[in-house]
């Protein structure tokens, strides 16, 4: 098997495998294109999709680092996914401070969505429509298009997406990957959105494990399967696992993260509506968490690009 990749192994199955990339990087060190070329099969660009990136000002769009991507994977056949169009973070300050009406919100979240989704047209595998919809203790959460549109932002949303981009599959993610109140309303808001007939094709576990996210990788298989059981896919979209939460030597932590990412893949391999996982990132050179919980070491390849014990744990499942 000498000369396999992650990338090569998933391939054999029908299997995605992902990471969350940033354009600088991706321009600046050698090493990280040539280990996501050779690893992975499909792409999230980490900020670069979002709203205030993409559409800085209300009559200006900006596609320049989204674009650079977008033809990264098209050179190396890597399928790229959306992420995302209704958030309630990385907002501009124009819509922010805006004051505008219903009327003129969902005009501005319209046009967004389809300018953007249109600019992508044929070339992206699955957009992120809504995401983090619902809050911890259950309800919808009450961002800015909630509180000025209504609950029903959510199917235009997805309407919308769909008009723009008929071939791609459509999804909302969350941290909600476990058994737990948060997990059930967002299975509740999923179930009814394809009850009313929104176009929902599947559903994002985030799985930030430890952090934002469940570690119990049975409660996951659970929760997966009444996705199913709805005709949803679920994609596991943001894993990451900081060594910190972990008790032992180096060593031993390093074996415990090696197990979470392997009974992940396991969880999703097995289920009969999972054939995606993406990593946030996939070197501890570049993880979200430095700056925000200072966790340590969360991702399969350490600072230098050589692969953990979480890489071939991985490889060994696939
Ligand atoms: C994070 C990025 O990784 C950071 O670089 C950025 O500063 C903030 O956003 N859930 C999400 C992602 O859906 O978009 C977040 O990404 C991490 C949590």
């Amino acid at each position: 098997l000498a000369g396999e990749s992650l990338r090569s192994l998933a391939a054999k199955r029908d299997f995605l495998i992902g990471t969350a990339v940033k354009p600088q990087p991706l321009q600046d060190e050698p090493t990280y294109r040539e280990v996501v070329a050779r690893e992975f099969n499909i792409i999230i660009p980490e900020n670069h999709t979002k709203f205030s990136r993409l559409h800085p000002e209300r009559d200006r769009y900006d596609f320049t680092q989204a674009d650079a991507i977008v033809q990264f994977a098209k050179e190396h056949d890597i399928k790229v996914i959306g992420h995302a169009l209704a958030w309630f973070h990385a907002l501009p300050r124009w819509v922010v401070e805006g004051n505008f009406s219903r009327e003129e919100l969902m005009e501005i979240l319209h046009d967004h969505i389809q300018t953007v989704v249109d600019h992508y047209r044929g070339q992206i595998y699955a957009w992120d429509v809504v995401n983090e919809p619902v809050e911890a203790n259950g309800s919808l959460r009450e961002t800015i298009w909630y509180k000025t549109i209504g609950p029903e932002y959510i199917d235009l949303a997805l309407r919308w997406t769909r008009e723009a981009d008929p071939d791609t599959l459509l999804y909302i993610n969350d941290y909600a990957e476990g058994l737990n109140s948060k997990s059930q309303s967002f299975y509740n808001l999923a179930k009814e959105l394809r009850q009313r007939g929104a176009p929902l094709d599947a559903v994002g576990f985030q799985t930030h494990v430890g952090f934002l996210s469940s570690d119990n990788s049975e409660e996951v298989a659970e929760n997966m399967k009444r996705y199913a059981e709805l005709g949803l896919e679920v994609m596991i979209t943001e894993m990451d696992v900081p060594i910190d939460q972990f008790s032992g030597t180096p060593e031993e932590q390093l074996e415990a993260q090696a197990k979470m990412y392997q009974d992940f893949l396991k969880v999703c391999l097995d289920a009969s509506n999972c054939n995606t996982l993406v990593m946030w990132g996939f070197t501890d050179r570049h993880t979200w968490l430095t700056g925000f919980t200072g966790s340590k070491d969360p991702l399969i390849f350490d600072k230098s690009y050589q692969p953990k014990p979480a890489y071939h744990a991985m490889w060994e499942e696939l």
